[in-house]
């Protein structure tokens, strides 16, 4: 389990939010022994015909409405498939396609997960969200050791030019659409990230991505996804700024996906998303919610969660997007409760546990949160 990314929100912790820290809850998890699903797995038809209110309403509201997925559960557990079937759309592998996972040294790649999310949704009719091909802040989680210390800059980009090709090249046609650079900014904004792409490739490391994408697979869709816009106006300021001149370069980029770990409790957070997503919508692209999750914590009851989760959705529509993905199927796993990330991060240490953030309980049951999104999709 790699750790680094997780700092930054230590600093936004500290900037932001110390209270609270406060109210620490209780550490027991209810959770453990939980017994496995053993129904059979849904047929496409059965499936399609049982669409449930959620996937209808996005439908109907023409926006994709997708889940996480963990490849380990999607191959173990026939309920979990059968709840990505009824209720969602698309889906976004959480691990399976970063570099950390599908290309664990420079000479090997392991398809494995990426291709059994891939025939998944080629099987039940779902798109997919490819994420990620350039996660430089998070070295570690999202770029494997062997890249990081690659520091001749031709043999850098010659195995990033490599890597993206083959990756794109090989799921032509079945993956709608990648996150091509995630998370850019620095965690609290001001610059960008000086990760190691910046290093040995130089500021225009985006651009030249998104360049090498669009040769690899002229029609998917390319993306940028950045974090923590909603609680940093500076950073959405500096998002908008990056944007706008990746536009005016006349780079391929087609949107702007707002990961939205709704974490802290800042009242104004949808409205302010919605306002930065407005000027990129200004800009010509698309935008999109990629990673929604808002967890119960010591400041955050259900009713306010539930709110949230409402307010999010709307401002989303307010601005057309195209998708709102939420970063998980089920409470039953989602990062946020993962002991070693909670235990190196105060600000996941004090939420509830289990923090429930999402939109299905544990056993696959729909919450009031998933109520609350299908009503907003519905409309007044
Ligand atoms: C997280 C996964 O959910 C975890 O399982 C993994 O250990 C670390 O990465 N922003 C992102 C996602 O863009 O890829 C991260 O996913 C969560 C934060």
């Amino acid at each position: 389990m790699h750790q680094p990314g997780l700092m930054r929100y230590k600093v936004i912790v500290a900037a932001l939010v110390v209270a609270l820290l406060a109210g620490a809850c209780s550490n027991a998890d209810p959770k453990a022994d939980r017994p496995t699903t053993t129904s059979p797995p849904t047929s496409a038809p059965e499936a399609a015909a049982a669409r449930s209110g959620l996937a209808a309403a996005a439908t109907q509201a023409d926006v994709r409405v997708g889940a996480a997925v963990d490849a380990g559960r999607l191959r173990s557990e026939p309920e979990y498939r059968e709840a990505i079937v009824n209720h969602f759309t698309s889906m976004t592998p959480e691990n399976a396609m970063k570099w950390t996972s599908l290309r664990p040294e420079r000479d090997r790649w392991d398809w494995e997960d990426a291709d059994a999310i891939v025939d998944f949704a080629d099987e039940h009719d779902l798109e997919v969200r490819g994420h990620t091909l350039v996660w430089g802040q998070d070295a570690g989680n999202g770029m494997p050791a062997w890249l990081t210390e690659l520091n001749d800059p031709a043999e850098f980009r010659r195995a990033v030019t490599d890597g993206i090709t083959t990756q794109l090249t090989r799921y032509r046609g079945r993956v709608q659409r990648w996150d091509v650079v995630n998370e850019p900014l620095e965690g609290l904004g001001g610059a960008l990230d000086r990760n190691p792409f910046y290093q040995r490739i130089g500021p225009n490391y985006i651009e030249e991505v998104f360049r090498i994408a669009d040769a690899a697979d002229p029609d998917a869709e390319l993306w940028l996804n950045e974090y923590g816009t909603e609680f940093l106006p500076a950073k959405g300021e500096q998002l908008v700024q990056l944007v706008t001149d990746l536009v005016n370069a006349g780079v391929p980029i087609d949107g702007v996906g707002f990961q939205s770990h709704v974490i802290l409790d800042v009242d104004s957070a949808p409205e302010t998303q919605r306002d930065v997503m407005a000027r990129i919508r200004a800009l010509g692209l698309e935008v999109a919610i990629t990673e929604l999750d808002v967890p119960i914590s010591a400041t955050r009851d259900e009713a306010e969660q539930i709110d949230v989760y409402r307010r999010m959705t709307e401002a989303c529509l307010a601005q057309k997007c195209a998708e709102i993905t939420v970063w998980g199927v089920d409470d039953d796993s989602t990062w946020l409760d993962v002991e070693a990330i909670r235990a190196s991060n105060p600000l996941l240490g004090a939420l509830s546990l289990p923090s429930d953030p999402l939109l299905l309980g544990p056993e696959f049951e729909e919450k009031r949160t998933y109520d609350a999104v299908a009503s907003a999709l519905r409309g007044p």
